[in-house]
C-alpha cells in the first residue's frame, strides 16, 4: 500500500532533473505573471480612474476571503494573433463563495475592451461546458464590448461561436444549474444578452450600462440624442426596465451583492461517494523535480509521481502483476477516493484490458478516475496484431468513453497517437485535463511523423527508379521535425485551450483536489457500456 521510493536525491541525476524542471518552473511562472499584465499598467489605471476593480481582484472579492481560485487557461491566446490577448481576456475558474464552488466567468476590459476574439469564446465555453457537467452555479463579471469586430465571421456565425454562449444559458438555467452575473462596465448588443439571459443580475451604478445599441448607433438609426446612463444605466434598468435586479454603488458591492445572492441559493447536489479525512504525501512535492529524467525517452516509475500526491503516498494497487505497463489503484486526494490509470510504458493488450476492468471497478464503486498520461502508444508489430491489439485497444477506449464518474486527465510527459486516446484525452471528456510544462502532446512523434513521411516520398520515387540523397531526406524530414517540436509543445496546446492549464509539477495535488472537489456537486450518470469487441 505505501509507496516505498527508490528516488536518491544525492544521485547526480536527481540534482541535474531537479535543475532542469525547475527552470522550466520558472519559466511557466514567467509567462504566467505576463499574462496577469493583462492589458498593462496604462489601461489598467484608465480603468481605475473609472474606479473599476482589475479583474483579478474583482474575483478575490467574490470568493471566500483565504481560499484559492482554481484558475483554468492563464495561457490562452498566448501568440495566437497579430495582437496580444492575455489570458484570451477573459478570466474563468473554479471558486468557493459560501461554501459553495462556482464557476467564475469575467471578462478583461482591459485587454481591447474585453472584447470577444475567437479563443475568448472557446474559453468561455469550456468554462459553461464545465459548469454544466458539475452542476456549478455560473457567475458572470461582465464588462466587454462584445464580438471584436475585425474577426466576427470566426465568433458570430458558427455553433460554438457567441450564440452559444446564450445557449448555455437557458440551457443550464433550465436545468436547475444558477445563472448569475454582475454588469461592471460596458454591455452592448450580444453582450447585452448575458444578463438578459441570467437569472439573477446586478448592475453598477455609473460604469454598468445594459443596451442592443450605444448612443451613437442610436442617433444615427434614429436621430434620437441620449446619453449611455439615460439609456441603459443602473437605475433604468433596477427600477424602469427590469431588465436587472440589484443596484450596486460600486464594484466591491457588486461584488457583495452576488456573495449574497449565492447565500440564498437552494442546496447542492452531493455525489454519492465516500470522503475520508485528508493526509499529506509522505514525500515532498519538491522532490517530483529531482525524479522526473530530462530526457523525455527515459522511462521512470510512475509509482514515484503518485507517491507525492496521495494521501499518506498510499496506492491499493490492482492487478500489480498483470499488465505492468499500466498502474492501477485506489488512493485519496485531499480525503477524496480516487482511481489512478497511469501509464509505465507502452501500451500492451494485458495493460489495456487490466484498464477496462479498473474502469468498470470505479464505475460501480462511484469513484474518480485520475489519468496520468506519459504514453507513446499501443505496442506494433506482427506478434501484437495477430494477438488482437487493435480490439483490446479498441476496448480500453469505449469503457473510457462511456465511464460516467469524473475523469480528470493530467499529462505528466508524452500523449501521443491512440494512446492519448485510451487514456482520455481532451475528446474522452475529462472533466479537467492539465499538462505539466515539459509535456508533449501530437499525432505521433516529431521523428515518427518526418521517417513516415520521408518513406512515403521514397516509396513514391522508387517506382519510378529514382532514388533520394541523404540531403534530399533531410530537406524532407527537418521541417516536419521543427513543426512538431513547436505543435507539440504544452504553450502551444494551451494557448488553443485543448488543455485546461499548464501547471508546475509541485501545484499537482493542490490542483487535482480543487479540481476533484468541483466534481462532487453533481448526480453522476451511472455507467452503460456498449459492445466490447471479444
Ligand atoms: N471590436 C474590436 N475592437 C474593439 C471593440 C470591438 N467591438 N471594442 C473596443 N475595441 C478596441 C478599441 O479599438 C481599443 O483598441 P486599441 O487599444 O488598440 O486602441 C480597445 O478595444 C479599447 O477600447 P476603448 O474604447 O479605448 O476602451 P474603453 O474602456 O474606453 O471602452 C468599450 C470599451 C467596449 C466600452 C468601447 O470600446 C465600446 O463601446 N466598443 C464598441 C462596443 C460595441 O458596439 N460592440 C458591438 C459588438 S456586437
Amino acid at each position: 500500500m505505501f509507496i516505498q521510493t527508490k528516488v536518491d536525491p544525492e544521485d547526480g541525476d536527481f540534482k541535474a532533473n531537479y535543475e532542469f524542471h525547475s527552470a522550466l518552473a520558472e519559466d511557466l511562472d514567467a509567462k504566467k505573471q505576463a499574462a496577469l499584465e493583462g492589458g498593462g499598467a496604462r489601461t489598467k489605471e484608465k480603468l481605475a480612474a473609472q474606479g473599476k476593480m482589475p479583474v483579478r481582484e474583482r474575483i478575490e472579492g467574490l470568493i471566500d476571503p483565504g481560499t484559492s481560485f482554481l484558475e483554468l487557461s492563464t495561457l490562452a491566446g498566448k501568440d495566437l494573433y497579430d495582437t496580444d490577448v492575455p489570458s484570451a481576456g477573459i478570466v474563468t475558474g473554479v471558486g468557493t463563495i459560501h461554501g459553495r464552488p462556482c464557476m467564475i466567468v469575467a471578462n478583461d476590459p482591459s485587454v481591447k475592451g474585453g472584447t470577444y476574439f475567437p479563443v475568448t469564446v472557446k474559453k468561455h465555453l469550456r468554462a459553461q461546458e464545465i459548469a454544466a457537467e458539475n452542476h456549478l452555479p455560473c457567475i458572470y463579471l461582465v464588462d466587454s464590448g462584445g464580438a471584436f469586430l475585425p474577426m466576427q465571421d470566426e465568433v458570430f456565425p458558427d455553433k460554438d461561436d457567441f450564440g452559444r454562449i446564450f445557449y448555455n444559458q437557458a440551457r443550464m438555467s433550465a436545468a436547475g444549474i444558477p445563472q448569475i452575473s454582475a454588469v461592471h462596465g460596458f454591455c452592448t448588443a450580444g453582450g447585452a444578452y448575458i444578463p438578459a439571459m441570467s437569472d439573477q443580475s446586478v448592475i453598477v451604478k455609473g460604469t454598468g450600462t445594459i443596451f442592443l445599441a450605444g448612443p451613437p448607433l442610436v442617433k444615427a438609426a434614429t436621430g434620437e440624442d441620449v446619453t449611455a446612463e439615460d439609456l441603459g444605466g443602473a437605475k433604468v434598468h433596477t427600477s424602469i426596465s427590469g431588465v436587472a435586479d440589484h443596484m450596486a454603488e460600486s464594484d466591491a458591492h457588486a461584488l457583495e451583492i452576488l456573495r449574497q445572492i449565492v447565500r440564498y441559493l437552494g442546496p447542492s447536489k452531493r455525489a454519492a461517494t465516500q470522503l475520508i479525512d485528508p493526509q499529506e504525501p509522505f514525500y515532498s512535492r519538491e522532490s517530483i523535480m529531482g525524479l522526473l529524467p530530462k530526457d523525455p525517452k527515459k522511462a521512470f516509475d510512475i509509482r514515484e509521481v503518485i507517491a507525492r500526491i496521495v494521501d499518506g503516498s498510499e496506492l491499493f494497487e490492482f492487478k500489480p502483476n498483470y499488465g505492468t505497463t499500466l498502474v492501477t489503484g485506489f488512493a485519496h486526494i485531499e480525503g477524496i477516493p480516487v482511481g489512478i490509470i497511469a501509464n509505465n510504458g507502452v501500451l500492451f493488450s494485458e495493460s489495456a484490458l487490466k484498464g477496462c476492468h479498473f474502469i468498470e471497478l470505479c464505475t460501480q464503486e462511484n469513484i474518480p478516475i485520475l489519468f496520468l498520461q506519459n504514453v507513446t502508444g499501443f505496442i506494433v508489430g506482427k506478434k501484437y496484431e495477430h494477438g488482437g491489439i487493435a480490439k483490446d485497444g479498441a476496448k480500453l477506449v469505449h469503457a473510457v468513453a462511456n465511464a460516467n464518474v469524473p475523469k480528470l486527465t493530467l499529462i505528466v510527459g508524452g500523449s501521443y497517437g491512440a494512446g492519448n486516446y485510451g487514456m482520455c484525452g481532451r475528446a474522452y471528456n475529462p472533466k479537467f485535463l492539465f499538462m505539466w510544462p515539459n509535456a508533449k502532446i501530437s499525432v505521433m512523434g516529431g521523428e515518427q511523423a518526418a521517417n513516415v513521411l520521408a518513406t512515403v516520398k521514397e516509396q513514391q520515387l522508387a517506382k519510378k527508379g529514382v532514388s533520394l540523397s541523404p540531403e534530399e531526406l533531410a530537406d524532407i524530414k527537418n521541417p516536419i521535425l521543427a513543426k512538431y517540436e513547436t505543435e507539440s509543445s504544452a504553450y502551444y496546446s494551451s494557448a488553443r485551450i485543448w488543455d485546461d492549464g499548464v501547471i508546475d509539477p509541485r501545484d499537482t495535488r493542490k490542483t487535482l483536489a480543487m479540481a476533484l472537489a468541483a466534481t462532487l456537486h453533481q448526480d453522476w450518470e451511472p455507467t452503460k457500456n456498449g459492445i466490447f469487441r471479444m
